[in-house]
């Protein structure tokens, strides 16, 4: 070849190579902003958890090991209503900014993959452990539906799979399942912790219309300890995803027992009970029997824990309920997780109530917008002039205990009000008309939780994302949960308070996305 033709060649190739880089870097850049759309969509939640597409209910196998922060989820990866359940995987480093992971589990030969818990498996009790890894390891129910369409009983039975690289890839265990099944319908959830008692796992188990317990020397192998609550707490519904912890009460062990119930919430369809009481390695003994609910709005369910976080006690709920969960107008995905909150106990009256505050770990998204002090209730209010626009938190103070609402509304008379009604003792959340809702009868509505607290200020914490509102009043003792879908955000504030109400305090924050 002369050189001219060489040289040729070489411009040519070059052009080429100059063309392929720019191809791949328009294929980049269009995929980040791809990236980017997804989590801007109408409704979409900026500063709580929802998977990119598809399927999503409950929270699963949450665990923290090695710096990370694992959710598994209920996934339908084939549709956005529920499917074939798999476990979809995200991660956290600190508990606000989540990245989706692979899907984690997949259905198998004994059935669909439904709810469970993960533990850290420290002392290789399980001996899936290999050179010094401790494994994760995940129990969960395997849902047969070759054997419910059979018209059998037994088709949910609990099964157990490990991890080695902290959740990146699973192996199911290959003498599955590890708890058959009685002859019982609803027999599912396995949340699993270790008992320093018992010297043992505990696996709390949700059976129909009561809990079992069982224990078990290494995951494997489980013997049937007690039951519990047949005929106490709520029973509108059937019994599920469990979960059983202790709470530190001035150094007092208070023993605390989760239980989601579906339908028969305080508010309609699901909703999440709980009994304070002592767990003895054995069996559950409440110290009280009146009903408790961990959040009464209509749109926390199946929330339970975070297991391996030391002295905190992590919660995390589905944002939804299934009287409408399949059918809410976010086609693309389904579904939000509320955002984590940090458990705590209180006694009032002599009786022991838990309380959930958001966690501490949001404040680093928070930029305040206002602070104020000692300022006539109904003279706040914020117009869409200020740029207000959600997520944001809404924190105040009163200097006494009076009727009082918010109204968070926009320009197309859409709005949510929140507020307090004294003579009922009550603090209400009213999306009637918060938006669309055609898609479910019963969704416009006004929802309604006791106040507990017993002194003279009261005390309210709203975070508000795009599509629902979080209420945590009185340092956590009633707390609440409400999805709504407004065409347009919602950027106005007015409050109304007929008996001149004083806010000794309020702080309003902008809450930055976490998909940015
Ligand atoms: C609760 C629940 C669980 C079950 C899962 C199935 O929402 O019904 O009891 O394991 O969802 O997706």
């Amino acid at each position: 070849m002369n050189k001219r033709a060489a040289l040729k060649n070489k411009i040519m190739q070059q052009i080429k190579y100059f063309f392929i880089i720019l191809f791949c870097v328009i294929i980049t850049l269009a995929n980040a902003q791809q990236d980017t759309a997804v989590y801007h969509e109408q409704y979409r939640p900026q500063i709580h958890f929802s998977p990119k597409a598809h399927w999503m209910n409950d929270p699963n196998g949450m665990v923290y090991n090695d710096g990370i922060y694992h959710l598994f989820f209920q996934y339908y990866p084939g549709a956005s209503v529920w499917g074939p359940m798999h476990w979809g995987h995200a991660t956290s480093t600190d508990l606000v900014h989540w990245q989706e992971q692979p899907i984690a589990l997949y259905p198998d030969s004994l059935g669909y993959i439904f709810s469970g818990s993960a533990v850290l498996d420290k002392n290789n009790t399980s001996g899936f452990g290999k050179n010094g890894i401790a494994p994760l390891v995940a129990i969960y129910t395997n849902h047969d539906t070759a054997g419910e369409r059979a018209g059998r009983k037994d088709y949910q039975t609990q099964s157990i799979a490990y991890s080695l690289d902290n959740g990146k890839t699973w192996t199911k265990y290959a003498h599955n399942p590890v708890v058959k099944n009685p002859g019982i319908v609803d027999f599912r959830d396995p949340k699993v912790s270790w008992n320093e008692v018992a010297k043992k796992w505990i696996m709390t188990l949700a059976t129909k219309d009561r809990i079992t317990f069982f224990s078990s020397p290494d995951l494997k192998n489980w013997t049937k300890e007690s039951e519990f609550g047949e005929k106490l707490g709520a029973h509108g519904g059937v019994w599920e995803c469990p979960d059983l912890f202790p709470l530190d009460y001035n150094g007092q062990e208070v023993w605390v027992l989760i239980v989601n119930i579906n339908p028969g919430g305080p508010n309609g369809g699901s909703a999440t009970q709980y009994f304070t009481g002592n767990f003895d390695g054995h069996t559950f003994t409440p110290d009280d029997t009146t009903t408790k609910w961990l959040d009464y709005g209509p749109d926390e369910y199946a929330g339970i824990t975070w297991s391996n976080t030391g002295d905190r006690k992590i919660f995390l709920g589905w944002m939804s309920n299934w009287e409408y969960a399949n059918v809410v107008p976010t086609e693309k995905w389904r579904s939000a997780t509320t955002v984590p909150r940090e458990l705590g106990i209180k006694k009032i009256n002599n009786q022991f109530l838990v309380t959930s505050q958001p966690v501490k770990e949001l404040n680093a998204i928070a930029k305040p917008i206002s602070t104020l002090t000692n300022v006539k209730a109904t003279d706040y209010t914020v117009t869409n002039s200020s740029k207000l626009s959600t997520p944001y938190r809404l924190s105040l103070t009163t200097d006494a205990v009076k009727d009082f609402s918010i109204t968070f509304s926009n320009e197309n008379g859409e709005q949510l009000i929140v507020g307090f009604d004294k003579a009922a003792n009550q603090y209400y959340i009213d999306r009637t008309k918060a938006g669309e809702s055609s898609f479910k009868q019963s969704f416009a509505a006004k929802a309604v939780a006791p106040r507990f607290a017993q002194n003279n200020q009261l005390g309210l914490t709203l975070i508000i994302d795009a599509a629902s509102v979080e209420l945590f009043a009185d340092g956590g003792l009633t707390t609440m949960t409400a999805i709504f879908f407004p065409k347009d955000l919602l950027n106005q504030i007015h409050v109304q308070s007929p008996e001149g109400l004083v806010l000794k305090t309020l702080q309003l924050s902008s809450m930055q996305s976490i998909w940015k």
